[in-house]
């Protein structure tokens, strides 16, 4: 199977890459590096010990993604290619709507035009708003997103169903990320943010790593066990090895599924931050903070949909996470550069 990656250099794609090289299929990645590097490609070609054919392309350019889909016999298209960080999101909300949809809408349409019907999609969590209740089940009301980031998945699912609606042939598979953490077993590859990390785990690698001087966890007043925020992190390592499963459902269903990828276990920040201490053998000093806006107390997964569905369930456990997360960052102190 040829399977099109459009933002394949990133954190999640590059994993994804290797899991579906090592199932036997064949990537196409397209990747504009607005936030990544080619590095990690050349990485992933020598985890897997294959050639990836690239692309350096911004996947929201019609002619680029047309010289794509005519050089190539495309079977599958996994759709990472999107800006990601919260709070940017609400500073530059006409670039998040322009990149993120204008970027499906153009792999959509090359799609159309190239009679390919399958698309896997990187949704997340944070279309549930502010939950009701936990665990989320992929049947609950979608909330209000707390950012404009969040609007753009919410968008993106809505075009997404009603293409498929209209268009019954096509198999659309709508993967809903809880927290990805981890990195592939060799440290070679791995999560690099750009500037300051947003994210708990990068944060705490990088306070290891002595590049910052602590951790500042957010509130500690949250209606939770030991009142800091909880999430259900998610090895990026079984995440990717989801997309391989969604890859292989999409070839014989067809219609557009929403499907939780979590562990459906959460943890708190705290917790999190002992669990990094105790398998790694360091100290991460932290302070708490005030609770950052538009945080929620808890948000994990129920992930019996994936189960049933995909045959998809997550096998590592949070002290791999916290091992690997290290285990890359501690080989890579500066990330790719
Ligand atoms: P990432 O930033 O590491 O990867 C995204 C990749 O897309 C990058 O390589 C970037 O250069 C590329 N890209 C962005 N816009 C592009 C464009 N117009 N044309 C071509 N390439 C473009 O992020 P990630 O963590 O790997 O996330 C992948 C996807 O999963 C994103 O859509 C993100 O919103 C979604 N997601 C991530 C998380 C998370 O916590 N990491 C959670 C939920 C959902
Ligand atoms: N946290 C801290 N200190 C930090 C960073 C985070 O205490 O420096 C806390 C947060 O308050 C939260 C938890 O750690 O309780 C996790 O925060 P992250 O920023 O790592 O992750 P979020 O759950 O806030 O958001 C992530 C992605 C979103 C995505 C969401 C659901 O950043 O894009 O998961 O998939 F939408």
């Amino acid at each position: 199977m040829n399977v099109l990656l459009a933002g394949g250099a990133g954190y999640i794609g590059s994993h994804t890459c290797v899991e579906l090289i090592q199932a036997g299929h064949s990537v196409i990645v397209a990747d504009n590096y607005s936030n990544s590097c080619p590095e990690a490609i050349r990485r992933v070609e020598e985890i897997t010990g294959t050639s990836i054919k690239t692309y350096d392309a911004d996947v929201c350019a019609a002619q680029a993604v047309e010289q794509i889909f005519s050089e190539n016999e495309i079977d599958a298209v996994i759709h990472f290619a999107g800006l990601k960080a919260v709070g940017e999101s609400c500073e530059k909300p006409l670039l998040y709507y322009r990149n993120n949809i204008d970027s499906t809408l153009t792999l959509l349409e090359a799609m159309h035009r190239h009679h390919v019907t399958r698309f896997i999609f990187s949704s997340s969590a944070t279309v549930y708003g502010t939950p009701e209740e936990v665990p989320l089940v992929e049947t609950m009301p979608t909330g209000s997103p707390t950012n404009p980031y969040g609007w753009t998945k919410l968008m993106m699912e809505q075009i997404l169903t009603d293409t498929q609606r209209a268009n019954p042939q096509m198999s659309i598979v709508i993967l809903r990320y809880f927290n990805p953490i981890g990195a592939h077993k060799s440290g070679r590859i791995g999560e690099d943010p750009n500037g300051i990390p947003n994210n708990l785990m990068p944060y705490i690698t990088q306070v290891a790593a002595g590049r910052l001087p602590e951790l500042g966890v957010f509130g500690d007043d949250y209606p939770t066990p030991d009142g800091t925020g909880v999430r259900d992190y998610i090895h990026v390592v079984d995440l990717a090895k989801g997309h391989v499963k969604a890859i292989d459902y999409s070839a014989d269903h067809t219609g557009a599924e929403i499907i939780n990828l979590g562990t459906g276990t959460g943890y708190s920040v705290l917790e999190i931050v002992k669990t990094f201490e105790r398998v790694n053998h360091l100290t991460i000093p932290y302070v708490i903070k005030p609770r950052r806006a538009g945080d929620i107390a808890e948000c994990y997964a129920n992930a019996e949909k994936a189960a049933k569905v995909l045959g998809w369930k997550a096998e590592l456990g949070l002290d791999e996470m916290c091992f690997d997360s290290w285990n890359w960052q501690s080989n890579n102190v500066n990330g790719y550069k």
